[in-house]
C-alpha cells in the first residue's frame, strides 16, 4: 500500500448535495467511475426546487448542507446541483476549508472539446440561465464561440412525476427546444439534474447531429483528478458495498427512495434517513 495513504483520511466518503432526487444522476456516475470511493448524498427534498430561487437562498441552503456533510466526516464535496453550482460554488469555495466541485465547468469544458460549429445549446433552470455561468465558463475556454440558453422550467416536475416516456413531455420538450431551430449548435448541455433522465425524448427532437452533453460524466473525471491531486484517493483495492453509500433527505425518505432505486444505480438504495436541514 502506498505508504502517503492516511487511511482515515483516503477511506472517508465523497459528500455529494442536490436540491433532491435529480443530484443522484451524479452520483451514479461517480459510483460508476469510482467504485472505490463510498459517498453521502444529501437530497433536499423539502425545499426544492432551487431552480426559481435567489442566490442568497441557495447559499444559504448550500451552507448547511456543507455543514451537515462535514459532520459526516466526508473528504470532498460534489455539488450535483446545477442551480447550486451556478450560485454558490465560489462562495462555498471560500468559506469552507475541504476540496469542493461543481458540475458547470466539467460541462462546459465537454461541451467546448466536441463542438465544430462552436455553437452550443444550454438548457437548465431558469436560476442556472439567469446566472450566465455556462456562457461565462465556455467563454473562458474559447471567447468566440457562441452560446444559446433556454430555461426549460417544466422539465423538472415532468420527471419528479416520473413521467420520462410520456406524450405530454414530448410536447414540453417540442416547445423548449423549438428555440434551437436554425440555430446550428451541434452540442446541447444537459445543464440541470434531471434533464439526463429525459436524454431519450430530447434526443428524439434534437436528432442525431447534436451531440447531448451530461456534465456528470466529466464531473466523476474531474473529481477522481481533484482526489489524486489532493493525496486523498481510496485505495484502489478498497471493496465498497451497498451499505457503505449513506442516503440523506430532509422530507420524507419513500418517493426519493423509490426514485433512485428507478434509475438504474450501481447499488440498491436499502435506507434513507430524513435529517432536519435547518439546524445546521
Ligand atoms: N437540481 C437542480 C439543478 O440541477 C434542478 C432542480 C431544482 O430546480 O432544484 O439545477
Amino acid at each position: 500500500m502506498d505508504k502517503n495513504i492516511n487511511i482515515e483520511k483516503n477511506l472517508a466518503p465523497i459528500g455529494i448535495f442536490d436540491s433532491g432526487v435529480g443530484g443522484l444522476t451524479v452520483a451514479r456516475e461517480i459510483m460508476r467511475q469510482l467504485p472505490n470511493e463510498s459517498v453521502v448524498y444529501f437530497g433536499d427534498t423539502a425545499r426544492v426546487p432551487y431552480g426559481s430561487k435567489s442566490q442568497g437562498t441557495i447559499i444559504k441552503y448550500s451552507r448547511q448542507i456543507v455543514r451537515f456533510l462535514m459532520t459526516k466526516k466526508v473528504k470532498a464535496i460534489v455539488i450535483a446541483c446545477n442551480t447550486a453550482s451556478a450560485l454558490a460554488l465560489e462562495e462555498l469555495q471560500k468559506e469552507f476549508d475541504l476540496p469542493i466541485i461543481g458540475v458547470i465547468k466539467p460541462g462546459a469544458k465537454t461541451a467546448i472539446a466536441g463542438t465544430v460549429t462552436r455553437r452550443i445549446g444550454v438548457i437548465a433552470t431558469e436560476g442556472t440561465v439567469h446566472s450566465q455561468i455556462y456562457t461565462k465558463v465556455i467563454h473562458q475556454y474559447d471567447p468566440d464561440a457562441v452560446v444559446i440558453s433556454k430555461p426549460c422550467p417544466l422539465f423538472v416536475p415532468l420527471v419528479e412525476e416520473g413521467w420520462l416516456h410520456d406524450t405530454v413531455t414530448d410536447e414540453v420538450a417540442r416547445r423548449y427546444l423549438s428555440e434551437f431551430d436554425d440555430k446550428n449548435i451541434d452540442s446541447l448541455i444537459l445543464g440541470c439534474t434531471h434533464y439526463p433522465l429525459l436524454r431519450n425524448t430530447i434526443k428524439k427532437i434534437m436528432g442525431s447531429r447534436v451531440n447531448l452533453i451530461n456534465p456528470a460524466y466529466e464531473t466523476a473525471l474531474s473529481l477522481r483528478e481533484l482526489l489524486c491531486t489532493h493525496n486523498l484517493a481510496s485505495p484502489l483495492q478498497t471493496i465498497v458495498d451497498s451499505h457503505m453509500h449513506q442516503f440523506y433527505v430532509s422530507d420524507t425518505p419513500e418517493k426519493f427512495m423509490a426514485f433512485g432505486n428507478s434509475i438504474d444505480l450501481p447499488f440498491y438504495i436499502e435506507k434513507v434517513e430524513q435529517i432536519n436541514i435547518e439546524s445546521f
